[in-house]
Protein backbone atom coordinates (compact mmCIF):
# COMPACT_ATOMS: atom_id res chain seq x y z
CA UNK A 1 0.00 0.00 0.00
CA UNK A 2 3.36 2.52 0.80
CA UNK A 3 4.18 1.73 -2.85
CA UNK A 4 0.99 2.81 -4.34
CA UNK A 5 1.42 6.61 -4.84
CA UNK A 6 4.78 6.11 -6.35
CA UNK A 7 4.02 3.74 -9.07
CA UNK A 8 0.58 5.48 -10.04
CA UNK A 9 3.10 8.66 -9.89
CA UNK A 10 5.66 6.97 -12.22
CA UNK A 11 2.66 5.84 -14.06
CA UNK A 12 1.11 9.22 -14.48
CA UNK A 13 4.45 10.44 -15.87
CA UNK A 14 5.05 7.64 -17.94
CA UNK A 15 3.88 9.55 -21.28
CA UNK A 16 6.13 12.29 -20.54
CA UNK A 17 9.29 9.96 -19.94
CA UNK A 18 8.82 8.37 -23.10
CA UNK A 19 7.93 11.75 -24.77
CA UNK A 20 11.69 12.58 -23.45
CA UNK A 21 13.09 9.57 -24.83
CA UNK A 22 11.66 10.51 -28.09
CA UNK A 23 13.10 13.50 -27.91
CA UNK A 24 16.39 12.58 -27.19
CA UNK A 25 16.06 9.94 -30.08
CA UNK A 26 14.99 12.73 -32.93
CA UNK A 27 17.82 14.27 -34.69
CA UNK A 28 19.21 17.04 -33.27
CA UNK A 29 18.52 20.78 -33.91
CA UNK A 30 21.16 20.92 -36.61
CA UNK A 31 19.95 17.85 -38.58
CA UNK A 32 16.43 18.79 -38.56
CA UNK A 33 14.76 19.17 -42.01
CA UNK A 34 14.41 23.26 -42.60
CA UNK A 35 12.34 24.80 -45.18
CA UNK A 36 13.57 27.26 -47.37
CA UNK A 37 12.42 30.68 -47.13
CA UNK A 38 11.26 30.70 -49.94
CA UNK A 39 9.05 27.70 -49.80
CA UNK A 40 8.02 28.98 -46.39
CA UNK A 41 6.53 31.85 -47.98
CA UNK A 42 4.77 30.22 -50.65
CA UNK A 43 3.22 27.52 -48.06
CA UNK A 44 1.89 30.34 -45.85
CA UNK A 45 0.68 32.37 -48.42
CA UNK A 46 -0.18 29.73 -51.23
CA UNK A 47 -0.03 26.11 -50.63
CA UNK A 48 -3.64 26.27 -48.95
CA UNK A 49 -4.89 26.86 -52.21
CA UNK A 50 -2.54 25.64 -55.01
CA UNK A 51 -1.34 22.55 -52.69
CA UNK A 52 2.44 21.98 -51.05
CA UNK A 53 3.23 20.67 -54.08
CA UNK A 54 1.64 22.84 -56.54
CA UNK A 55 -0.82 20.20 -57.31
CA UNK A 56 -4.59 21.16 -56.39
CA UNK A 57 -7.16 19.05 -57.83
CA UNK A 58 -7.93 21.54 -60.82
CA UNK A 59 -11.21 22.01 -60.53
CA UNK A 60 -11.25 24.72 -58.49
CA UNK A 61 -7.74 26.23 -58.66
CA UNK A 62 -5.50 25.72 -61.66
CA UNK A 63 -2.73 22.84 -60.89
CA UNK A 64 0.89 24.71 -61.08
CA UNK A 65 2.82 21.55 -61.14
CA UNK A 66 3.93 20.49 -64.60
CA UNK A 67 2.26 23.09 -66.29
CA UNK A 68 2.61 26.77 -64.49
CA UNK A 69 5.76 27.17 -67.17
CA UNK A 70 3.66 27.40 -70.35
CA UNK A 71 3.01 31.06 -69.59
CA UNK A 72 5.92 31.84 -70.43
CA UNK A 73 5.41 30.97 -73.54
CA UNK A 74 4.25 34.71 -74.17
CA UNK A 75 5.33 38.01 -73.03
CA UNK A 76 1.28 37.98 -71.91
CA UNK A 77 1.59 35.00 -69.95
CA UNK A 78 5.05 35.90 -68.44
CA UNK A 79 3.25 39.02 -67.26
CA UNK A 80 -0.78 37.31 -66.37
CA UNK A 81 1.69 35.45 -63.59
CA UNK A 82 2.61 38.23 -61.80
CA UNK A 83 -0.14 40.32 -62.00
CA UNK A 84 -2.82 37.94 -60.72
CA UNK A 85 -4.38 40.28 -57.44
CA UNK A 86 -2.83 37.08 -55.13
CA UNK A 87 0.48 37.61 -56.74
CA UNK A 88 0.86 41.08 -57.15
CA UNK A 89 -0.52 41.91 -53.99
CA UNK A 90 1.14 38.94 -51.64
CA UNK A 91 2.75 40.43 -48.64
CA UNK A 92 6.37 40.30 -49.36
CA UNK A 93 9.40 42.33 -50.94
CA UNK A 94 9.49 42.17 -54.57
CA UNK A 95 12.89 40.40 -53.88
CA UNK A 96 11.23 37.57 -52.26
CA UNK A 97 8.07 37.76 -54.63
CA UNK A 98 10.45 36.91 -57.59
CA UNK A 99 12.33 34.19 -55.21
CA UNK A 100 9.35 32.84 -54.75
CA UNK A 101 7.74 33.02 -58.67
CA UNK A 102 11.10 31.55 -59.77
CA UNK A 103 10.63 28.81 -57.67
CA UNK A 104 7.29 28.27 -58.60
CA UNK A 105 7.57 28.64 -62.27
CA UNK A 106 10.66 26.67 -62.49
CA UNK A 107 10.70 24.26 -60.10
CA UNK A 108 7.18 23.46 -59.89
CA UNK A 109 6.59 24.18 -63.81
CA UNK A 110 9.44 21.74 -64.48
CA UNK A 111 9.30 20.69 -68.16
CA UNK A 112 6.91 23.24 -68.79
CA UNK A 113 9.19 26.11 -68.82
CA UNK A 114 10.08 26.87 -72.48
CA UNK A 115 13.89 26.65 -73.23
CA UNK A 116 15.91 30.05 -72.40
CA UNK A 117 13.45 31.68 -70.37
CA UNK A 118 15.00 33.48 -68.00
CA UNK A 119 14.00 34.02 -64.26
CA UNK A 120 12.24 36.96 -63.04
CA UNK A 121 13.66 39.37 -61.70
CA UNK A 122 13.14 41.88 -59.09
CA UNK A 123 12.67 45.03 -60.84
CA UNK A 124 10.80 43.17 -63.47
CA UNK A 125 8.27 41.76 -60.27
CA UNK A 126 8.02 45.26 -58.78
CA UNK A 127 6.75 47.05 -62.39
CA UNK A 128 4.27 44.01 -62.79
CA UNK A 129 2.60 44.37 -59.43
CA UNK A 130 2.14 47.58 -59.66
CA UNK A 131 0.28 46.88 -62.42
CA UNK A 132 -2.06 44.34 -60.91
CA UNK A 133 -4.94 42.60 -63.21
CA UNK A 134 -8.50 44.80 -62.60
CA UNK A 135 -10.36 42.43 -64.98
CA UNK A 136 -14.09 41.68 -63.81
CA UNK A 137 -13.53 38.17 -64.78
CA UNK A 138 -10.22 36.17 -64.02
CA UNK A 139 -11.12 33.16 -65.44
CA UNK A 140 -11.87 34.90 -68.71
CA UNK A 141 -8.96 36.72 -68.69
CA UNK A 142 -6.87 33.71 -68.04
CA UNK A 143 -8.80 32.08 -70.95
CA UNK A 144 -8.14 34.30 -73.32
CA UNK A 145 -4.23 34.36 -71.90
CA UNK A 146 -4.40 30.80 -72.43
CA UNK A 147 -5.66 30.60 -76.01
CA UNK A 148 -2.45 32.65 -76.82
CA UNK A 149 -0.21 30.34 -75.15
CA UNK A 150 -1.28 26.82 -76.55
CA UNK A 151 -1.56 29.04 -80.59
CA UNK A 152 2.60 29.66 -79.25
CA UNK A 153 3.27 26.61 -77.73
CA UNK A 154 0.64 23.88 -78.67
CA UNK A 155 2.19 21.60 -75.93
CA UNK A 156 0.23 23.59 -73.43
CA UNK A 157 -3.00 22.61 -74.67
CA UNK A 158 -3.58 20.99 -70.99
CA UNK A 159 -4.03 24.67 -69.59
CA UNK A 160 -7.26 24.38 -70.88
CA UNK A 161 -8.15 21.59 -68.43
CA UNK A 162 -8.63 24.22 -65.88
CA UNK A 163 -11.65 26.10 -67.76
CA UNK A 164 -12.80 22.32 -69.14
CA UNK A 165 -13.69 21.45 -65.24
CA UNK A 166 -14.68 24.92 -64.15
CA UNK A 167 -17.21 24.66 -67.17
CA UNK A 168 -18.24 21.20 -66.19
CA UNK A 169 -18.52 22.68 -62.32
CA UNK A 170 -20.40 25.80 -63.07
CA UNK A 171 -22.65 24.63 -66.10
CA UNK A 172 -21.50 27.53 -67.99
C1 LIG B 1 -7.67 31.67 -52.42
C2 LIG B 1 -6.98 30.71 -53.25
C3 LIG B 1 -5.66 31.13 -53.87
C4 LIG B 1 -4.54 31.64 -53.24
C5 LIG B 1 -4.34 31.94 -51.76
C6 LIG B 1 -3.56 31.81 -54.28
N1 LIG B 1 -4.07 31.43 -55.50
FE1 LIG B 1 -3.06 31.39 -57.23
N2 LIG B 1 -4.78 30.97 -58.24
C7 LIG B 1 -6.00 30.73 -57.65
C8 LIG B 1 -7.00 30.59 -58.68
C9 LIG B 1 -8.48 30.31 -58.49
C10 LIG B 1 -6.33 30.79 -59.91
C11 LIG B 1 -6.96 30.83 -61.30
C12 LIG B 1 -7.17 32.28 -61.63
C13 LIG B 1 -7.99 32.51 -62.83
O1 LIG B 1 -9.06 31.92 -62.98
O2 LIG B 1 -7.52 33.34 -63.64
C14 LIG B 1 -4.93 31.00 -59.59
C15 LIG B 1 -3.93 31.17 -60.52
C16 LIG B 1 -2.58 31.22 -60.22
C17 LIG B 1 -1.50 31.15 -61.18
C18 LIG B 1 -1.68 30.99 -62.67
C19 LIG B 1 -1.92 29.54 -63.01
C20 LIG B 1 -2.95 29.32 -64.08
O3 LIG B 1 -2.97 28.20 -64.61
O4 LIG B 1 -3.75 30.22 -64.35
C21 LIG B 1 -0.34 31.25 -60.49
C22 LIG B 1 1.07 31.22 -61.05
C23 LIG B 1 -0.68 31.40 -59.11
N3 LIG B 1 -2.07 31.37 -58.98
C24 LIG B 1 0.24 31.54 -58.11
C25 LIG B 1 -0.11 31.86 -56.81
C26 LIG B 1 0.84 32.25 -55.82
C27 LIG B 1 2.35 32.36 -56.05
C28 LIG B 1 0.14 32.48 -54.69
C29 LIG B 1 0.67 32.97 -53.35
C30 LIG B 1 1.31 34.25 -53.34
C31 LIG B 1 -1.26 32.22 -54.97
N4 LIG B 1 -1.37 31.86 -56.27
C32 LIG B 1 -2.28 32.29 -54.05
C33 LIG B 1 -6.23 30.60 -56.29
C34 LIG B 1 -5.36 31.03 -55.30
Amino acid sequence: MRHRFPILFLVALLPVLVMLGLARAAPTAGALPVIPAVQGHYLMGCGGCHGVQGRSGREVVPDLAGQVGYFLCTPQGRDYLVRLPNVAFANLSSEDLARMMNFVVFTFGGASVPANSRPYTTAEIATLRADPLRVADLHLYRQQVVRAVVQACPRAAGLHGYDVAQAARTGQ
